[in-house]
């Protein structure tokens, strides 16, 4: 058996990185603290014309919300709102909106011509350094086949500008596209390697440790896992969910520059993707973040859409899961794929997290279902725009839900927000 060997650095004891073990995730159940509202549609979508989901800010090298002439940013996943939602991941694209205030967001429009890498982009994040732009991305599928695939590998866009007016902002090319990361088989599970469910190799999220000053990359992948390995018991299964949240160091802190390490969290035999990784520090401690699915958990568990989330004192500590299981926030019951691909953020004392309006009005264990109903139900159902913006009280491993913004309110903390003694949290967690 070749267990995962997490090699040197923080494992100088032939040690292995902290785990999602099936017992903390035996405990994941709805609470008042973690289940959201119902959510209705907003009065106004400033994107009403596109389908919209995972969505990220453009940030500082300290994962400060940045400015350019005083704009915000922010980037998103999109697909033409003529497409049937289930097919949005096959052609999508980025494109980005700027605000002044963080709640009239405007624009839309493609970052990048035709030139970015992969058959599509998917998630990613934006780097603002001393005015230069880095924009790291997912190229899914392999462009140099026609037949749309699934291949994954982190790529960074650089060299282009985003210049501004008192009217808003757009994006200068050329920028330079360039492969960064793919999965090296040992740390990281590989296509060829992956057995089960489509690989991960993606959404790469920038992150500049404050302790350390350590520049690093977080991202979505897989432990690679051997059908002779005693992982799970030994039970081929469960082993086929081997979800991890993988990191790569950049030694110079050069933002192109990068070296695979050990993951800091794996998640075999309880999950197949730890999706959008991302840490928020808070109380000066590490807050992991990633959202998953209901149906990449293994057999034999049960888990919800959600956002789950573990607490550790360095980036390469022990993670504990918070409130025991890992679970931070959810959808109700009755809605239970209403909301996706939440993004925490640091706000004052407080973390908020953003998310997408996903399936509304739908309820059931899965959403294989939606695939049968007609084609104006499916895009009725499909929110395809951001949602209320969510607000989390957090204190050492425990975190509840407190209150809520307004669809696409992304605060920045100049400004104050209205205290939240009023908030119920919904009566019917299910
Ligand atoms: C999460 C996600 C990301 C990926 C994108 C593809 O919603 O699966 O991991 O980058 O959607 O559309």
């Amino acid at each position: 058996m070749t267990e995962n060997n997490v090699g040197d650095r923080r494992n100088p004891e032939g040690g292995r990185p902290p785990r999602w073990t099936r017992s903390q995730a035996m405990r994941i159940e709805r609470a008042p603290e973690t289940v959201a509202p119902v959510i209705e549609p907003p009065s106004e979508d400033p994107a009403a014309d596109l389908h919209i989901w995972d969505t990220w800010l453009l940030r500082d090298r300290h994962g400060e919300i940045a400015e350019i002439d005083g704009w915000r940013v922010l980037f998103s996943l999109t697909a033409p709102e003529e497409l049937l939602p289930g097919k949005r991941h096959d052609v999508a694209e980025i494109r980005f909106f700027y605000s002044r205030n963080g709640t009239e967001w405007h624009g839309g429009e493609p970052v990048f011509e035709a030139e970015a890498l992969g058959q599509r982009q998917w998630a990613g994040s934006a780097l603002y350094d001393d005015g230069d732009l880095y924009l790291y991305y997912t190229a899914a599928g392999d462009e140099s086949v026609d037949e749309l695939n699934y291949t994954q590998r982190i790529a960074v866009a650089h060299g282009g500008r985003f210049e501004a007016d008192d009217d808003g902002v757009w994006s200068e090319g050329p920028w330079t596209h360039e492969t960064i990361l793919e999965p090296d088989g040992r740390w990281y599970e590989s296509e060829d390697q992956s057995r089960g469910m489509i690989y991960t190799f993606r959404d790469p999220w920038f992150f500049e440790d404050p302790e350390t000053g350590e520049t690093n990359l977080l991202f979505e992948a897989n432990t690679p896992v051997s059908t002779d390995s005693d992982r799970c018991d030994g039970d081929e299964a469960r082993q086929e969910f081997n979800g991890s949240v993988g990191v790569a160091t950049s030694h110079s802190g050069d933002p192109l520059e990068w070296e695979l390490e050990p993951p800091l969290l794996d998640g075999v035999c309880v999950n197949q993707e730890l999706e959008r990784p991302h840490i928020v520090i808070h109380d000066e401690r590490y807050y992991l973040f990633f959202s998953s699915h209901m149906h990449t958990f293994s057999p034999g568990l049960r888990g919800f859409d959600g956002l789950y989330g573990f607490v550790a004192d360095s980036l390469r500590g022990e993670y504990d899961p918070l409130n025991g299981s890992g679970l931070v926030v959810t959808n109700p019951a009755s809605v239970p794929f209403q909301a996706y691909s939440w993004m925490a953020f640091p706000y004052r004392d407080e973390i908020l997290v953003q998310s997408f309006y996903n399936y509304r009005e739908f309820a059931g264990d899965s959403l294989d279902g939606i695939a049968d109903l007609s084609e104006s139900e499916q895009r009725h159902l499909f929110g395809g725009t951001l949602s209320p913006t969510l607000r989390l009280d957090v204190g050492g491993d425990r975190t509840r839900i407190h209150g809520r913004l307004a669809h696409w309110h992304i605060p920045t903390s100049e400004e104050g927000l209205p205290n939240t003694d009023g908030y119920q949290p919904p009566e019917d967690v299910g």
